[in-house]
């Protein structure tokens, strides 16, 4: 990588600033119903305190406040939660920028400091100079491993880079490894497998990686609109009619190219979405009345038998509405097939990484990325604004 990483940088008796992604969700009572997060940061925070770094700031943000304070989007309960992971006591600080702040955390005994979201100022997503400048200098040296946060550039992942010598953290230098490296340079065959709602949301994926991937396997909610391209009967599945010519032409791109389209041939349908639908199994043209809501078992054979040949996948986006348990054989299986095919798995955020988790399959997949928007705008080949702002080598 051409940007500063933690090895570059000398961290003994250094204050050093880190930007991390603690954008975790919560339940009502503001328990934190998933860490990943939290943890996913944990070896380059021990780096840095292993380095005989001074003190640890880390900022994040959480939720969308737009600029007000909020309690319910305070990043205390990550407070707790970093304290009991890391086994060191952490100080919470209930603002992120101030007069005080600086003598503040000089004096207090903590190694490690968390200061409160910084989207309770507007100044933040505004990427206002001057808060950048502010939060720069609460440190002597800047770690970004807010790889959830890099495709933002807001003043704590962008603006705050300018001020100090920035570099990778662990977490950021692992992603960008996997999202690019082993995407640009993929053992073959690499198959790439797309599912989720909608067509728009891949365009820039499939435009991207088309060129650099043997084929695409598509299915969820996106693939009505390929097979309506086809001609065929969607029924009442989800369809972008706005999208069938894009996708008609994506389908020729592709076959230009010489790249395969797996698309599905049997669908598991219902009349209405709900939990205890009665559902049934149709082939490959939907009846008008029916929706469609997961793939079908010769689908999954036909996609498993493509992926068990394949050297490396990347995943994004399930294949039906797995979140309804009676709808989640599908993207269960491709899950499993991923899984147990022995590739270099990489697993874009957001909903695959959440399907992979329900299915308890993330110690078997080789990458699974903290970024949802992130991971997506990474594969459609964007610069990232949070990595673009570091220091070069
Ligand atoms: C995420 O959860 O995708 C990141 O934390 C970014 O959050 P945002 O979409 O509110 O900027």
């Amino acid at each position: 990588m051409s940007k500063l990483t933690l090895n570059d940088l000398d961290l003994k008796d250094k204050r050093v600033l880190v930007r991390a992604d603690f954008n975790v969700p919560q339940d009502a009572e503001l328990n934190i119903t998933d860490d990943t997060r939290v943890r996913a940061t944990l070896p380059t925070l021990k780096f840095i305190l292993q380095n005989g770094a001074k003190k640890i700031i880390l900022i994040s943000h959480l939720g969308r406040p737009d600029g007000k304070v909020a309690p319910k989007y305070s990043l205390a309960p990550v407070a707790r939660r970093l304290q009991e992971l890391m086994g060191v006591p952490v100080k919470f600080v209930s603002d992120c920028v101030g007069d005080a702040l600086n003598k503040d955390i000089a004096s207090c005994a903590e190694q490690v400091v968390l200061l409160e979201n910084l989207r309770f100022h507007a100044e933040e997503e505004a990427n206002d100079p001057g808060f950048a400048k502010e939060l720069a200098s609460l440190a002597d040296v800047f770690v970004n491993d807010a790889f959830g946060t890099a495709h933002r550039a807001h003043a704590s992942t962008e603006g705050v880079a300018y001020y100090l010598r920035s570099a990778a953290g662990l977490l950021l230098e692992k992603e960008i490894k996997y999202l690019g490296d082993a995407v640009a340079k993929p053992a073959r065959p690499f198959v790439v497998v797309l599912g989720g709602a909608k067509v728009s949301d891949k365009i820039g994926v499939i435009e991207n990686l088309l060129p650099k991937c043997d084929g695409l396997v598509i299915g969820g909610g996106m693939c009505y609109t390929f097979l309506k391209a086809q001609g065929k009967q969607i029924g009442k599945s989800k369809l972008e009619a706005d999208k069938v010519e894009l996708a008609a032409s994506l389908l020729d791109k592709a076959k230009i190219a010489n790249k395969f389209i797996l698309l599905p041939v049997d669908h598991l349908v219902v009349d209405n979405i709900a939990v205890d639908a009665k559902t049934e199994i149709v082939g490959e043209n939907i009846p008008d009345s029916k929706i469609a809501v997961d793939i079908g078992p010769k689908t999954i054979a036909l996609f498993c038998e493509k992926l068990k040949t394949a050297k490396t996948v990347v995943w994004n986006g399930p294949m039906g509405i797995f979140e309804m348990e009676p709808f989640a054989k599908g993207t269960r299986a491709i899950a499993e097939c991923i899984a147990s095919s022995g590739c270099t798995s990489i697993i874009g955020g957001g909903d695959s990484a959440a399907a992979v988790a329900k299915f308890k399959l993330d110690d078997k997949m080789t990458h699974i990325s903290t970024g949802g928007g992130a991971s997506l705008e990474f594969l459609e080949g964007k610069i990232l604004p949070g990595i673009a702002a570091l220091t070069e080598k």
